[in-house]
């Protein structure tokens, strides 16, 4: 199988086909450490590898993931079985390859504790390389923090104006931009609060990629649902996720955008499968955008639960991997149910 995407309308609208979601295979060397301590095993860069292609070489993983999101060292290593690059190895499969290119959230100056998404400096360079080696999409995440006092609007600009300064770059070098503003459910804010400071930001960020002559056609937006903090007093079950976050961006998402695929953000396996399907219930069939995910420890925890770094416990770690692959799947078709667990 080979894959034959014309163009990045194409690339964007396989991306989010119905039955399909991204893996967000991307964690960077910092991150993924930290998940590898959770089982006690060490972030060598032969675990990881061994770890990526345990999950790019599950069986059939293609019925359920239309593409995977990299860090630049998975990018460059190769499967285990034949050593074929990855970007390759999973063109082959019909896997569409992508690459994580921002340079992670640092400090905002003048501000309290906001964060702003570095990485535009030699972009332009290292898009048109990834491209050459076989990405056909990218991603870039922004960070923004609910607090009392947060998030300010110059953390929102700041971030909106980036985000379109790297989806515009991804374009000019034929690469779809994942657009991912996130706001982090830490915290003690309500599903109000969530709803309100989505908004804005949705609305912020599809003006600047208005501004600086993004085309909506071609990108995909990766958000966070509208949720209750973490730590909120009383946090909102599955219908007012589904019913809030649907609200929030038919108000908020152009229907020209071909697909949003949510992050998942820490909520539970379940929770991130039955809010995704309770939304595509809602929307039923004249959604104006597909609804899928792009989940990372989502699609990965159980998976990584089960390896715990061991050669020997590798297909039970497949076999946990493609469960939350099919039962995510169903959730974009609306067609999950819990006693699916
Ligand atoms: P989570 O689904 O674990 O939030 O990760 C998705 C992601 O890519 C965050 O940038």
């Amino acid at each position: 199988m080979t894959l034959k995407l014309d163009n990045m309308n194409e690339v964007a609208e396989a991306m989010v086909s119905p039955g399909k979601g991204i893996l967000a295979a991307d964690e960077s060397t910092g991150t993924i450490g930290k998940r590898f301590d959770q089982i006690n095993t060490e972030s060598t860069e032969q675990n990881r590898n061994a770890y990526r292609d345990l999950l790019f070489s599950s069986d059939n993983i293609q019925e359920y993931i239309s593409g995977v999101i990299m860090y630049d060292e998975t990018f460059h290593q190769s499967s285990l079985d034949g050593g074929v690059s990855y970007p390759e190895y999973l063109a082959s499969k019909g896997i569409i390859p992508g690459i994580k290119v921002d340079a992670g959230a640092h400090d905002l100056a003048g501000t309290d504790g906001e964060k702003i998404t570095s990485g535009l400096d030699g972009l332009d360079e290292r898009l048109a390389a990834y491209r050459k080696l076989g990405a056909r999409f990218a991603k870039w995440r922004a960070v923004i923090n609910i607090t009392e006092l947060n998030p300010s609007d110059y953390c929102i600009n700041t971030n909106a104006h980036a985000l379109a300064r790297y989806a515009a770059l991804c374009q000019s070098n034929d690469i779809v931009p994942i657009v991912e503003p996130e706001i982090l459910m830490d915290g003690t804010h309500d599903i109000e609060d969530s709803f309100v400071v989505t908004e804005e930001v949705l609305h912020t960020v599809f003006s600047e990629l208005y501004k600086q002559g993004v085309q909506f056609e071609e990108i995909i937006l990766k958000p966070n649902m509208v949720l209750s903090g973490y730590d909120a007093d009383k946090r909102a079950g599955v219908d007012e996720v589904a019913s809030a976050t649907v609200q929030c961006f038919l108000r908020s998402v152009p229907a020209a955008v071909p697909g949003i695929a949510f992050l998942s953000g820490g909520q539970s396996d379940e929770d991130a499968t039955a809010h995704l399907n309770a939304m595509n219930q809602i929307l039923g069939e004249n959604k104006p955008w597909n609804l899928s995910f792009s989940y990372g420890r989502a699609l990965q925890q159980p998976a990584l639960k089960a390896w715990q770094g061991k050669d020997e416990n590798t297909s039970r770690a497949q076999e946990a991997f493609l469960k939350r692959a099919k039962l995510n799947s169903l959730a974009t078709l609306g067609k999950y149910s819990t006693d699916q667990e």
